[in-house]
């Protein structure tokens, strides 16, 4: 594992409150996520399932979690199945947990083999009264593959038609929109190791680096930390801001372009979520900073605005009140167009047309219940921007913030947001010409 070792109170403390939510006399599965294949005998990275980890820790392929609190043996109501390892494995794959290892990490006495599972599931799935199996159910999700747990759910029913099943999706949303003090530790950590990568960023670009160049940079700040990419890189210089999935990050940085960063690091799989657009040249032409300062007034009053009790679809209204005014103080919508328009397809589409935020954490969008009110301990972010393709540019700006009652705490306060603070850091940087030897 890259990260430290985590406090096997998390999980337990994640548990408890999962058992709370169950009906009476329940028995929950879940399952590893599948290693994905290439197309030849390869195999990709596998992301730990997020349910899994949540509750246990544990990233290991193959492994099930059989959680039955109220089960009538004390050694029954939390059981952990593990992949067991051989010497083969041990050769070609290396080490895989021990019962003790996966026991101390998680925090669950009881640790078997998968051998074991139909037997115990068996029994175990006979004395409860409802079965709560997981699904995705992230609301944007597209799904061509069936997971681990699509199929345990499809032999499971196939199987045991007559029993009362639950969904452990709509629950678990509710349980990791609220991020426990461990969860908000380990964001937290996220957001400093973005920090660092961000900061080396700023020291490194200047006209003529290239965008595959100022990814490296990151890289090389993320993974010494231990950390991750929490999701594909977003470098986009000139008119490649505008666009709002640009991964190819492969062109030049011109001197008079701004730079998008989407980039932000991943560490012990929770995940933090930072833009910044900094100008290539070391300074904002006079439009650019214009527009600069209009998308951090909204950024600003937007992070405000995520107020315990709103219902986030208010929130982002508020949000699009805030930037309208602020697109016709730019002159970028008339008056007269904004009397006219569709409630329902604002003009500002044109120029803000993503939501203004997600929750954050084990998924970079992140489980929640988005119908229900916004509720402190939440975690989302804020990124409005605006785009101007026919100018050649768009400033987006995100940073985390946590949910309180009272105010909401900025996560990622001590990254320079203000133009002028950006324009210093970039003042400061490597003299180097690209290319050149370290
Ligand atoms: N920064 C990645 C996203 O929010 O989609
Ligand atoms: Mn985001």
């Amino acid at each position: 594992m890259r990260y430290r070792t985590l406090n096997s109170r998390m999980f337990i403390h994640h548990r408890a409150e999962l058992s709370k939510l169950l009906l009476p006399n329940s028995l929950a599965v879940l399952n590893a996520n599948d290693i994905p294949p290439t197309n030849a005998d390869g195999s990709m990275v596998m992301r730990p399932n997020s349910d899994l980890f949540y509750l246990s820790g544990v990233e290991q392929e193959e492994s099930i979690l059989l959680l039955y609190p109220e089960a009538h043996e004390e050694n029954m109501r939390e059981i952990l199945f593990l992949r067991e390892t051989n010497d083969l494995i041990a050769v070609w794959e290396g080490h895989k947990l021990t019962k003790k290892e996966a026991s101390k990490l998680s925090g669950i006495k009881r640790v078997e083999w998968l051998c074991e599972f139909p037997a115990l599931f068996h029994r175990l799935t006979c004395e409860c009264d409802h079965v709560y199996l997981n699904s995705n159910e992230h609301k944007r999700a597209h799904i061509d593959v069936e997971s681990r747990d699509a199929r345990f759910v499809r032999d499971t029913q196939a199987r045991y038609p007559l029993h009362d099943y639950q969904r452990l999706a709509r629950l678990m949303h509710r349980l990791r929109g609220v991020k426990s003090d461990y969860e908000l530790d380990l964001i937290k950590q996220a957001c400093a190791i973005t920090k660092a990568g961000f900061l080396r960023v700023c020291k490194f670009v200047k006209p003529g680096v290239a965008e595959t160049e100022v990814e490296a940079e990151f890289a090389h700040e993320f993974i010494r930390r231990r950390g991750g990419f929490a999701y594909s890189p977003i470098i986009a210089s000139g008119k490649n801001s505008c666009v709002l999935h640009y991964l190819s990050n492969d062109q030049p940085c011109r001197t008079g372009e701004v730079l998008l960063l989407d980039v932000a690091a991943s560490y012990a799989n929770y995940n933090s979520d930072l833009t910044r657009t900094i100008p290539v040249s070391g300074r904002f032409t006079r439009r650019q900073r214009q527009i600069y300062d209009a998308v951090l007034r909204v950024f600003r009053e937007t992070c405000k605005a995520a107020t315990p009790g709103k219902l986030p679809k208010q929130w982002q209204k508020d949000a699009e009140a805030v930037m309208q005014e602020e697109l016709l103080q730019l002159g970028l919508l008339k008056p007269s167009q904004v009397r006219r328009q569709d409630p329902d397809k604002p003009a500002l589409k044109k120029y803000f047309m993503h939501g203004v935020g997600h929750p954050i954490g084990l998924d970079v969008h992140d489980v929640g219940i988005t119908t229900e009110p916004i509720q402190a301990g939440w975690v989302l972010t804020v990124e409005p921007g605006i785009y101007l393709p026919k100018e050649g540019f768009a400033i987006r700006l995100e940073n985390d913030i946590l949910v309180k009652e009272g105010g909401n705490v900025d996560l990622m306060t001590d990254i320079p947001i203000e133009a002028e603070e950006v324009e210093a850091l970039l003042r400061r940087r490597d003299k180097r010409v690209p290319g050149s030897a370290p």
